[in-house]
């Protein structure tokens, strides 16, 4: 086995961070590369109480994303791991099994859950999503945060 293409599909939450770190294990142990992925979501605002005139939906993701990328070639750089960067536009389980695909990655490494963490829940829809229909392996890890809740 070796896991030298390394997806790591992130929106940037405290839960995720967990995944993230071991994602950057994973690559440091390889010798491989990691992509951090951030899928821009826009029908997060669709039932938004707020005029959606006056908030830039877009601008409010595309911060949030930029943030979410960032933080993960932070610490890959830290760790002298190769990083790319993506954001991309669109339902984010289609867009992550998409990209999933198109690069012939190893292997996915995200968190059980993420910016909903709703507890109670094992695992998110997004994670649940890939899970059952990802090609490639998928390491799926829960935040210390999620367990102590
Ligand atoms: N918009 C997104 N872009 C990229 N990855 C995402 C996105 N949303 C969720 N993920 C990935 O899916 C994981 C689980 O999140 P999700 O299934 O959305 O749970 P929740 O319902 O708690 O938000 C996250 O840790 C992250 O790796
Ligand atoms: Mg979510």
């Amino acid at each position: 086995m070796s896991f030298k293409k390394i997806l790591v599909p992130t929106d940037g939450s405290e839960l995720t961070k967990y995944a993230v770190d071991k994602a950057i294990e994973l690559a440091e142990l390889s010798g491989g590369k990691v992509t951090a992925l951030y899928v821009l979501d826009k029908s997060i605002y669709a039932n938004s109480p707020m005029d959606t005139a006056v908030i830039n939906v877009y601008d409010t993701l595309e911060k949030e994303g930029k943030y979410a990328t960032g933080y993960v070639a932070e610490k890959a750089r830290a760790a002298g791991v190769d990083i790319e960067e993506k954001l991309v536009d669109g339902v984010p389980a289609k867009v992550i099994l998409q990209e999933a695909e198109s690069g012939s990655y190893d292997i996915i490494v995200m968190g059980t859950l993420g910016r909903t963490g709703i507890s109670k829940l094992l695992m998110g829809s997004v994670a649940e999503k890939i899970i059952q229909n990802a090609k490639c392996p998928v390491m799926v890890a829960k935040s210390p945060i999620a367990l102590k809740e």
